[in-house]
């Protein structure tokens, strides 16, 4: 396995999914918090940072363990880390070293640089520049302004490039990643979503015994791919819980109910839509009725839980961005700006031990293994659905009217974007419905109706998002569809408002 110290760079994400992307496991661990057993990673990397190796606050790794005993590659600030901290010299720099440039020089006959061509395109991204080397060390690429691009240590097997191979702009990047951890660490590519479910399925069948597991199914990929998982290791002993909240989509809760069962899987459907209902009567505040759903979710939850005789775990759909340790920019926590409340969801009182058998995955990741565990691609495209449901897409109180309401459109809505063979090339798409009346009319009537805003966005993460470039023709038809048949709404519109500064969500 691989070792990814990270020095808070934007990229160090991205560095991990391309190591996988090549079938290889890594890890990602704060620069100041080296994992136990280092001896057991067959390479390290080091991440890129937003700090200067020159500044008082340069970022200092310990890295005697690792220094001609592991293969290392040390990208952007960690190849200027090396450079300043073993005899050479980094310096601001005097040309731009942002974007696009190309090897002009690349040394003949290094394993690192196989089957890369001269003039590839690389992608720097940095103030500082690499002005001498450090002792030992033998250049191995420059750019036209770069002349210290890529340097190797001698009687080490240390490397550092001055650009990011990570990004998609470093076209021969994935290369360049292969040739130091296959040719150079000489590491195995067998980490596929098939071994990854046989190692997996092992680690549970272990961990678990006839242990009871419970499990709550959200009707989402995440859930539904653990689930899954867990079912082929334990099988009947893995009892799972679908809570209906009611502000689920329209007739989500019985037809996916009756995919989970269709699968084997032990599932039982709990409707408690009165009770979320009734706990969310009166709240307008979006904060408050994410609180008022959390902790319903735990009491029901908890109630059913308490059912299973003799349960002793609970397994969770967690995956690796939610517990990946971040090196933050400003040392301080960042500001909670939506509770999203999916991490650490386990309430005191229920004392169950943790079970997360997604928690090394990304979200890509986690679909491949759906694939591999022959999941139906209608759960595994699902688009994601927020676990407040449509109480944070209707705007202020909710009604069961509301609810109604919203569902109808957000079912035409959808069910439009699949017959238009929309739904698929979108990441996310619902509705709103919007706390404004306004005038309409309808033959002769005058209407004084409810106002729906559509939402359909482009994204990898959720953390930023595009809206999508609907095709016009489609949103005429979806408007009078939703106008003619929900009964209530006489006005649409569709927001083109990208996050930041807007997020996905109303609420
Ligand atoms: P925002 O609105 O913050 O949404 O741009 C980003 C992604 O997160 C989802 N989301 C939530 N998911 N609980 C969830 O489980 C929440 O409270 C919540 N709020 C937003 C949203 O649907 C989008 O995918």
């Amino acid at each position: 396995k691989v070792l990814i110290l990270d020095f808070g760079s934007q990229y160090t994400q991205l560095i991990a999914r391309r190591v996988r992307e090549l079938n290889i496991y890594c890890e990602i661990h704060p620069y100041n918090k080296m994992p136990s057993g280092i001896q057991d990673y067959t390479a390290v990397i080091l991440s890129g940072s937003p700090f200067s190796v020159r500044s008082d606050e340069a970022l200092h790794p310990d890295l005697s363990a690792i220094r001609a005993r592991i293969p290392l590659l040390a990208v952007c600030y960690g190849a200027q880390y090396l450079a300043h901290f073993s005899g050479g010299e980094v310096a601001p720099s005097n040309t731009r070293e942002y974007g696009r440039a190309n090897l002009s020089y690349i040394k003949e006959g290094e394993l690192f640089f196989e089957n890369i061509p001269n003039n590839s395109q690389v992608w720097m991204s940095h103030s500082d520049t690499i002005k001498t080397l450090p002792t030992n060390a033998i250049l191995l690429a420059s750019t036209h302004d770069v002349k210290n691009a890529a340097y190797k240590i001698e009687g080490e097997q240390t490397y550092a490039i001055q650009f990011h191979p990570e990004v998609y702009h470093t076209t021969d990047g994935k290369k360049l990643l292969e040739n130091f951890l296959v040719k150079i660490a000489k590491l195995d590519q067998d980490w596929t979503p098939d071994s990854f479910v046989e190692e997996t399925v092992d680690e549970l069948q272990n961990k678990l015994g006839n242990d009871k597991v419970v499990l709550g199914l959200s009707g989402g990929v995440d859930s539904s791919v653990a689930a899954v998982l867990l079912h082929k290791a334990i099988g009947k002993n893995l009892y799972c819980i679908f809570v209906n909240n009611g502000l689920l989509r329209k007739n989500e809760f019985e037809s996916v109910l009756e995919q989970y069962e269709g699968m084997g899987l032990n599932v039982k459907g709990v409707d408690a839509s009165a009770r979320f209902l009734n706990a969310l009567a009166g709240i307008d505040d979006p904060e408050e009725k994410r609180k008022a759903i959390g902790r319903s979710f735990i009491e029901v939850f908890d109630d059913e839980a308490h059912l299973i005789e003799d349960v002793k775990w609970l397994a969770q759909g967690t995956i690796y961005p939610d517990v990946i340790e971040s090196v933050s920019a400003t040392g301080g926590p960042s500001a909670t700006i939506k509770s999203h409340h999916n991490v650490g969801g386990l309430p005191d009182f229920m004392k169950l031990k943790i079970v997360e058998p997604l928690k090394a995955l990304f979200k890509d990741e986690v679909r491949r293994v759906g694939i591999s565990l022959g999941i139906d691609s209608s759960i595994l495209g699902r688009h994601p659905f927020p676990g407040p449901g449509l109480a944070i897409r209707i705007l202020g109180d909710i009604t069961s009217e509301k609810v109604r309401i919203l569902q109808e459109v957000d079912s035409v809505f959808i069910n439009g974007l699949k017959e238009w063979d929309l739904y698929d090339k979108i990441w996310q798409a619902g509705a709103m419905l919007l706390p404004v009346n306004s005038v309409g009319v309808m033959g002769d009537e005058r209407t004084y109706e409810k106002c729906v805003a559509l939402r359909a966005v482009e994204s990898t993460d959720g953390m930023t998002a595009d809206w999508v470039n609907l095709p016009y023709e489609f949103l005429q038809k979806v408007s009078n569809d939703i106008i003619n048949k929900v009964k209530g709404v006489n006005r649409v519109v569709y927001d083109i408002s990208s996050k930041p500064p807007a997020t996905i969500e109303w609420e």
